[in-house]
């Protein structure tokens, strides 16, 4: 078994050695990977996913040290941040160093590096011997893939796939801008909460301060109002009233709820489990398989507001946006 996977992943990493774009399972979601060093494979990465060239991708390194390699000025707290957290889902924006190419950073003195914590990428990034930079294997502005088959449908046999599995955070990485010494800001919540880090942090370091994300000029993709989106209308509901409400207006609606509201009998439900984690794990799915029913619109009930749950509502409040235009 094992022989056969080094086997595959050997496959996997000479793929990327020949400047070929492949996809790859972490922890959070699949990326569309590519290795750093090559520009061109890095720009049909920007091709494929549709996405404006002036939103940087995260890199994806196998050894915690590395990002000493990768970035400079690390402050200190980061190493406490990965000693804890990495490999995990946890993505840190620092200042880059040289060996770090402005194609990989939309042209930015900034770095977006992480470790992730699935085996067989961190086998095939040690096997290419290089970082590979990876963003979400999805179009821009959509769902997000969470399992083998998501790429497969999304993309088709342009793109192979190294299969995992599922992925079992389900959502993309936190992403924290660690660019100042004195101060972090999260930009994108995650499986890594905010809590998480200020408690890690104030134990050690009491007077490093969380500045509140508020018009940072870094530019990321996930800071667009629409993200993370299916194509089909989506609104939430609170209650079964509310969501009676909606059965009336439309015959036709995807429900995707926790609470115990007995309609497994109904057509086009889905029931996702109320912990947290298994949530995140199958949301994304979910949501790809109402958009791919024949319902006409999608009802998702709103999570619990719980400060842990802040990732959640982050990436439902932007995949529900409608675009005025
Ligand atoms: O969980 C994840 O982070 C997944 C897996 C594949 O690792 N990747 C992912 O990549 O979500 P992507 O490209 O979909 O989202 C990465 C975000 C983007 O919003 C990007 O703009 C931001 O990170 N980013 C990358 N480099 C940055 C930089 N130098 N400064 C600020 N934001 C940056
Ligand atoms: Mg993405």
């Amino acid at each position: 078994m094992l022989q056969h996977e080094n086997i595959i992943i050997k496959q996997f990493a000479e793929k990327l050695s020949r400047g070929d774009i492949i996809a790859i399972p972490t922890e959070t979601v699949y990326g569309l990977a590519a290795d750093m060093s090559n520009e061109n494979a890095v720009k049909q990465i920007y091709k494929i996913k549709s996405r404006p060239t002036n939103h940087p991708l995260i890199v994806h390194i196998a050894n915690k040290n590395d990002i000493f390699k990768y970035a400079i000025d690390v402050p200190s707290y980061v190493e406490l941040l990965t000693d804890k957290f990495w490999p995990g889902p946890l993505t840190f924006i620092l200042k880059k160093s040289p060996l770090v190419p402005y194609y990989v950073t939309g042209g930015q003195d900034t770095v977006a590096i992480r470790m992730p914590s699935h085996q067989l990428t961190l086998k095939l990034i040690n096997m290419l011997g290089k970082p590979i930079v990876a963003p979400s294997a999805n179009k821009f502005k959509g769902i997000s893939p969470t399992r083998a088959e998501h790429v497969m449908n999304e993309f088709g046999t342009i793109i192979e796939v190294l299969d995992g599995g599922i992925c079992n955070n389900g959502i993309e990485s936190t992403i924290i801008d660690a660019t100042d010494s004195s101060y972090y800001t999260i930009l994108r919540p995650g499986a890594v909460t905010a809590e998480d880090i200020k408690n890690a942090i104030s134990y050690n370091y009491p007077d490093i301060k969380y500045k509140e994300h508020k018009n940072s000029n870094i530019k990321y993709s996930g800071n667009h109002l629409k993200h993370y989106s299916p194509q089909k209308l989506l609104v939430s509901f609170e209650n079964k009233d509310q969501l009676d409400l909606i059965r009336k207006k439309s015959k036709n609606v995807f429900i995707i709820y926790y609470s115990s509201y007995n309609l497994e009998n109904l057509k086009n439900t889905y029931k996702l489990s109320s912990n947290l984690q298994d949530f995140t794990r199958d949301f994304y799915h979910v949501l790809r398989l109402a958009d791919n029913s024949d319902s006409e619109i999608i009802a998702i009930e709103s999570p619990p507001q719980k400060s842990n749950w802040n990732a959640v509502w982050d990436r439902l409040n932007k995949a529900k946006h409608q675009d005025k235009v």
